[in-house]
């Protein structure tokens, strides 16, 4: 029996000094190198937040997200080990030169490129973010089969690793984006669809004018779009906007002034459209907050167009003193949006971008927090965990 013991506590101790030399000389930055390992978890429902900023992570609710997808270099050593404490997904943010599309080698030196950095990082994968147009089949084909490398490539590693692919609100050529939807689904774990900026290619307007941002309705089409290509409503994520649009300058502001409704435009074509939203300007929820906070400047009350279920207001510039008008996303339009992910079964949803909000303002931060995370019936609030 002593024997027995004396050996298990030899093989305790070898085990325990082996894992922390090879977590010290590999650089895992976390005390317990358990933290340094890809997150083993199966597939489950998703909260994914984009984020942007590299310093407000110690601001999240850490127990509702399940993904952090990283869109800047660098990562602190303490945002690896919260993370990963708290069973979240740390991916990396990625593009691809889609000029390299057809060349071999550099699609193998960039996949390996890739690995190289989910692995010296201790992170769990990747997420896509290609939005180049393309409308040659063969170039879409091939862009399918670059995610499907890199799936394989990293499964093959781990097959806890994530792989997933942002994509438009619609598989219909949105801003000429002809993928090959039905192929990047299923040679990824996720898509997740940008149910936002809907408004980048408006046609058959006489006059262009200001809309919303991120209608359900739109959000509705598209997914039934995406599901009627055969992708499971399992492997779609609605992404959903916490910013805005700013039109500056309605053409037609002067006469109705705050009580304008429709805010006509300048044409600002886009990939073949002649009206879009890059007419305007994006801010983030923060901003809007508070600029509908401002005593001195002159806001109608926030608006709510039914038809696009979303808010809106107008406001006067104190510099032009011509009429703006915002449209956005508050706590109730995107409640009803996560209301529909919700009935959709879908797999999740997810926030571009998680830093657009204030946290040290609990009172407007907070509400919009919880919308996101009311996907998850368990979660009533973001002071309960999901676990
Ligand atoms: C990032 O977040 C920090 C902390 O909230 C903030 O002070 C800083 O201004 C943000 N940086 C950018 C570029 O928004
Ligand atoms: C393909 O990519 C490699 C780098 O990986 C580069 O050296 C080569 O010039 C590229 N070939 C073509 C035809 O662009
Ligand atoms: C969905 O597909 C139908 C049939 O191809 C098309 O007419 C419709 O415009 C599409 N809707 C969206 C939002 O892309
Ligand atoms: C705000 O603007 C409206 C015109 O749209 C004007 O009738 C009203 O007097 C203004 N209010 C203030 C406080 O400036
Ligand atoms: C854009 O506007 C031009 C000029 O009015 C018109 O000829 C053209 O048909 C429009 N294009 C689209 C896609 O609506």
């Amino acid at each position: 029996m002593r024997i027995i013991l004396l050996l298990f506590l030899i093989v305790f101790v070898v085990v325990q000094s082996s894992s922390s030399s090879s977590s010290s000389s590999s650089g895992c930055p976390c005390d317990s190198s358990y933290l340094c390992e890809p997150l083993q978890i199966a597939p489950r429902q998703e909260f994914l937040g984009f984020s942007l900023n590299s310093t407000q992570y110690p601001n999240y609710y850490w127990n509702q997200l399940t993904t952090l997808a990283i869109f800047y270099e660098t990562i602190e050593d303490e945002l690896l080990c919260i993370a990963h404490e708290n069973d979240v997904r740390l991916v990396w943010g990625t593009t691809f030169p889609i000029g390299n599309l057809g060349n071999s080698s550099y699609i193998e030196e960039w996949i390996q490129g890739q690995i190289e950095k989910v692995q010296s990082t201790f992170t769990d994968g990747l997420n896509f973010d290609v939005e180049s147009p393309i409308t040659d089949p063969t170039i879409a084909q091939q862009y399918t089969e670059l995610v499907s490398a890199t799936n394989k490539a990293f499964k093959a590693i781990n097959p806890f690793y994530q792989i997933s692919i942002d994509v438009a609100w619609s598989p219909s050529c949105i801003d000429k984006r002809c993928y090959d939807y039905a192929g990047l689904a299923s040679n990824s774990d996720f898509l997740v669809a940008m149910d936002y900026d809907e408004r980048s290619q408006v046609f058959g307007e006489k006059v262009c004018t200001a809309g919303a941002n991120s209608s359900p309705s739109n959000a509705l089409a598209g997914i039934n779009n995406f599901t009627d290509l055969g992708i499971s409503t399992d492997q779609l994520v609605m992404g959903l906007p916490w910013y805005g649009y700013i039109y500056k300058n309605c053409l037609n502001g002067d006469e109705a002034g705050l009580e304008t409704v429709v805010c006509e435009i300048e044409s600002v074509p886009f990939r073949g459209a002649n009206c879009s939203d890059a007419a305007g300007s994006e801010y983030d929820y923060s901003y809007l907050v508070q600029l509908l906070q401002d005593q001195t400047i002159n806001s109608s009350a926030v608006q709510w167009n039914t038809e696009w279920q979303s808010p809106y207001f107008n406001y006067i510039d104190p510099i032009t003193g011509n009429v703006d008008q915002v449209w956005f996303d508050n706590p109730q339009s995107l409640s009803i949006k996560v209301q529909l992910a919700q009935k959709l079964n879908l797999r999740g949803v997810a926030v571009w971008n998680i830093d657009f909000l204030d946290f040290s303002d609990q009172y407007n931060s907070r509400p919009m927090w919880d919308a996101l995370a009311s996907f998850f019936p368990q979660s009533a609030s973001s002071e309960q965990s999901l676990n």
